[in-house]
């Protein structure tokens, strides 16, 4: 049987994977710090995310290793929390790197997450893998660690990509859509700040259909932008989401209240005012083809999806 390992893969994003690959008939291992409810015929591998362990051994002969690992970048930046953000994807990288390579069979590819927020703040020009700047600042130094670990442990025969995720917009519980959605709901969804700055996204469907599209071509390697080609100033995403959901009015938030919001919520302003206008150039030019590539498309889509026009967000 083909086998997936995800790593750190019982978060939002590795949930849809797994269950994207079961259905696949592949063999799913979930490697997590934790036992968790798994999936009908998901097996969890129990590792630390930094020390080698009877873990490895699940690496060998794999169609891929995905690499989720992080600790959330939705918290305050604390000195604590920024040491966590750091160290728990430089550290899990690291120890992945060892791991592959002390495998007789190695994985075909190991993707590993990374993010769109490693390109400069940018209003003024779209950031594509070849052409886009890299930013400054504490997220952009994440990344940019991130990467350069990642990219430290090449091996003949395994494919590396690392994949520049924008915020990922999807069904169920725990994502960052649920988060908009609540957020509209209360009728605090208009613009934040002047709503100039870009807001880079992508749906769930691409995002799994990127993953698959990679395993399928052998030929892509390196970094990759996992975002739609319509990323929109922040006023107007914020309007296509209002609309989708039938809601009339959105209060603009200007960036102090924004500063007090976020203090509240124990976030960061960065996550909505950091204008992102990253596009998938590679995988475009390399024939994939979106399954949502505007942006009012999309929102309709999750929101007649996930009955989200309620009340409730389903459990
Ligand atoms: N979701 C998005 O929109 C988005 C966008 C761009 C980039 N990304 C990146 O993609 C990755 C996955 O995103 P996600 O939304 O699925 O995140 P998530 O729901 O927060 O899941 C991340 C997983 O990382 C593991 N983790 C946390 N701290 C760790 C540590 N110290 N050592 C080892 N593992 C640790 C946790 O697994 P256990 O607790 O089970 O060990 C958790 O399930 C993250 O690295 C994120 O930064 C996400």
């Amino acid at each position: 049987m083909k086998k997936i390992i995800l790593a750190g893969g019982a978060g939002y994003l590795g949930r849809a994977l797994a269950q994207h690959f079961l259905n696949d008939g592949f063999e799913v291992v979930t490697l997590s710090r934790k036992t968790f409810d798994a999936l009908p015929g998901e097996r969890i591998g129990l590792w630390d995310g930094k020390s080698l362990g009877p873990w490895t051994r699940e690496l060998e002969n794999t169609v891929a290793l995905i690499n989720l690992a992080g600790r959330t970048v939705n918290c305050r930046y604390t000195p604590t929390n920024r040491k966590e953000m750091m160290e728990s994807r430089v550290q899990s990288t690291r120890v992945l790197g060892e791991a592959v390579r002390a495998c007789t069979e190695p994985p075909k590819v190991w993707m590993n997450s990374s993010t769109a927020t490693i390109y400069r703040h940018a209003i003024d020009c779209e950031q594509t893998e070849a052409s886009g700047q890299i930013g400054k600042g504490f997220s952009v130094e994440i990344a940019k660690a991130w990467e350069q670990e990642f990219f430290r442990h090449r091996r003949d025969g395994v494919r590396q990509i690392a994949l520049r995720t924008a915020m990922v917009f999807g069904q169920g519980r725990g994502g960052v859509y649920e988060a908009f959605c609540s957020i509209a709901k209360q009728g605090l969804g208009g613009r934040a700040g002047d709503g100039t700055q870009y807001v880079s996204w992508i749906h769930l469907d691409d995002f799994v259909g990127m993953i698959d599209w990679i395993i399928a071509h052998t030929e892509l390697d390196g970094v990759v932008n996992v975002a739609s080609p319509d990323p929109q100033p922040n006023a107007k995403f914020m309007r296509a989401l209002r609309e989708s959901l039938g809601v009339r009015f959105g209060l603009n938030a200007t960036e102090w209240m924004l500063e007090i919001g976020a203090f509240f919520k124990k976030t960061e302003t960065e996550l909505l005012m950091k204008s992102r206008r990253v596009v998938p150039e590679r995988m475009l030019g390399a024939g994939y083809k979106m399954k949502h590539p505007n942006l009012k498309h999309a929102m309709k889509d999750l929101a007649e999806r996930n009955s989200y026009r309620q009340t409730q967000f389903p459990k």
